[in-house]
């Protein structure tokens, strides 16, 4: 049989011979040279034929029939399986030498943002092969010791730790030492830890109205009383003392979520002393304060507190990716201990993998330069859509546009934006009301986010907007 001239296998290798036969055999079937349904030489014959022993033959078909390539017919002999027929034989190449990876996620599940939905980073800006450069890098260097249990770094790595005191203490004014750093899936799960530590039994909490819906959620499922605190051109009015006992206070004071005020200094000042008398903790949630376009990031709120109420929450969802789920707690020494019983409990060890990589990733720059692209990217598109809005003469109010991920457009008192949005939503919108956000009371406004979309999608976007406000 000519087919088998071509095997040539070589002795002085440290792959068996019966293996190096069956990938031969493999690679005949695939190509198509040995078609379904041919017979193959009986096992003394290719013995022979190749100078081995018919073991090794014996061997190598016996591997190829368990694979379902070779079938076996009784007083017959070996053939190949003519189950392969089916395929042509440029098709069994390809779907052998190239099987197509099934996709692991529904894809409906896996939609892009549709405009203007709030909060959503434009991934396709992430430097996706350099971060898998730094991630092979360090399996590479560490991997073995990455794949294992550690119950040293329930608080994350400590390189990790050490790079995020660096980027707080240098970006955002953040008091602490690495040992204060707490690594989180996010700033959700570092909020839903602290509930934990800091909730106590006949205390409420002091939310912002309109508030993130994420903490209500949280607050909610504790079973937390909540406290709506009032929200207007300063931001969050601090507690009064007809409010207490309050066992905490939530509070985005560099952008207030989800109106895009920023807490005065006088507020801030008024906030931290209330604090330090009526020992509440206040919880700080910085979560987009990088994306300040026209002026540095603000000083954090925990920066001014001399008192150590302040606990300060980031998340790395907005800055790089949100399936990431990377987030960060700077937390006064006095609950180090507290924080690291429950956070050993609900979850002892970290993606030790994603810590490590995304800790070369700041320490090498280049979470710095990324979030200088997307600033600038970012402030160009706000540009575009605020000198749209008012072009097309849109009824909404944008009054707080120094910096973030989403505009909020304030409409005339009275309106209903519940219903302008749903309006908006039936034209193919994602735009959601701000009554959606409220505890008890908040303006009638629209919430766009417009850092996920380029320029000519928010301007086309926006005349759609403009169509169904005519309608208002
Ligand atoms: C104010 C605020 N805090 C926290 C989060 C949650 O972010 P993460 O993805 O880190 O859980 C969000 C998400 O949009 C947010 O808007």
């Amino acid at each position: 049989m000519k087919t088998f001239e071509a095997v040539f296998l070589d002795r002085g290798a440290t792959k068996p011979l019966q293996v190096q036969l069956q990938q031969h055999l493999r690679n005949l079937i695939q190509s198509g040279k040995l078609s379904a349904g041919k017979a193959l030489p009986s096992t003394r014959s290719l013995s022979v034929q190749l100078n081995i022993s018919r073991n090794t033959v014996v061997t190598a078909y016996e591997q190829l029939i368990s694979e379902a390539y070779l079938e076996a017919r009784p007083r017959s002999g070996i053939y190949v399986s003519s189950a392969l027929s089916q395929f042509s034989s440029e098709r069994v190449v390809r779907t052998q030498r190239k099987p197509r990876a099934p996709s692991v996620v529904e894809d409906s599940t896996l939609l892009p943002p549709v405009p203007f939905r709030p909060c959503q980073p434009d991934v396709s800006l992430f430097p996706l092969a350099l971060w898998n450069r730094y991630r092979g890098r360090v399996v590479r260097r560490d991997g073995l010791k990455l794949l294992q249990y550690n119950e040293h770094s329930a608080m994350g790595l400590r390189a990790l730790r050490e790079n995020i005191a660096t980027y707080l203490r240098d970006g955002r004014g953040v008091k602490c030492d690495w040992r204060q750093i707490a690594i989180t899936s996010g700033s959700q799960h570092a909020i839903f830890l602290l509930a934990h530590v800091l909730l106590k039994s006949g205390k409420k909490v002091y939310l912002e109205d309109p508030d993130y819906n994420g903490t209500k959620r949280i607050m909610n499922l504790f079973g937390a009383g909540i406290i709506s605190g009032q929200v207007d051109e300063q931001g969050l009015r601090p507690p009064l003392a007809k409010d207490q006992p309050i066992s905490f206070v939530y509070v985005t004071p560099s952008r207030q979520f989800p109106t895009g005020a920023t807490l005065s200094l006088p507020r801030r000042l008024e906030l931290i002393q209330e604090a330090a008398k009526t020992n509440t903790w206040i919880v700080e949630d910085d979560y987009d304060s990088d994306f300040r376009y026209r002026a540095a990031p603000l000083p954090s709120l925990q920066s001014l507190d001399t008192n150590d109420k302040v606990i300060y929450v980031g998340t790395f969802s907005k800055v790089l990716f949100p399936s990431l789920r990377m987030g960060y707690i700077a937390l006064p020494k006095a609950l180090l201990e507290d924080f690291l019983r429950v956070k050993y409990a609900v979850d002892q060890y970290g993606h030790f993998i994603e810590q490590a990589t995304l800790s070369a990733f700041i320490e090498n720059g280049a979470l710095h330069s990324h979030i200088g692209r997307c600033k600038r990217h970012y402030a160009q598109r706000q540009e575009v859509f605020l000198e749209s809005a008012a072009r097309l003469g849109l009824p909404l109010d944008f009054r707080y546009k120094d910096g973030g991920m989403n505009l909020t457009g304030f409409l005339q008192p009275g309106m209903d934006d519940q219903e302008c949005s749903k309006m908006l939503s039936d034209a193919g919108l994602d735009i959601p009301p701000l009554s959606s956000f409220s505890i008890k009371r908040s303006e009638p406004g629209l919430v766009f986010g417009f850092t996920a979309f380029g320029p000519q999608k928010i301007c086309s976007s926006l005349e759609c907007v403009a169509q169904v406000a005519r309608r208002w």
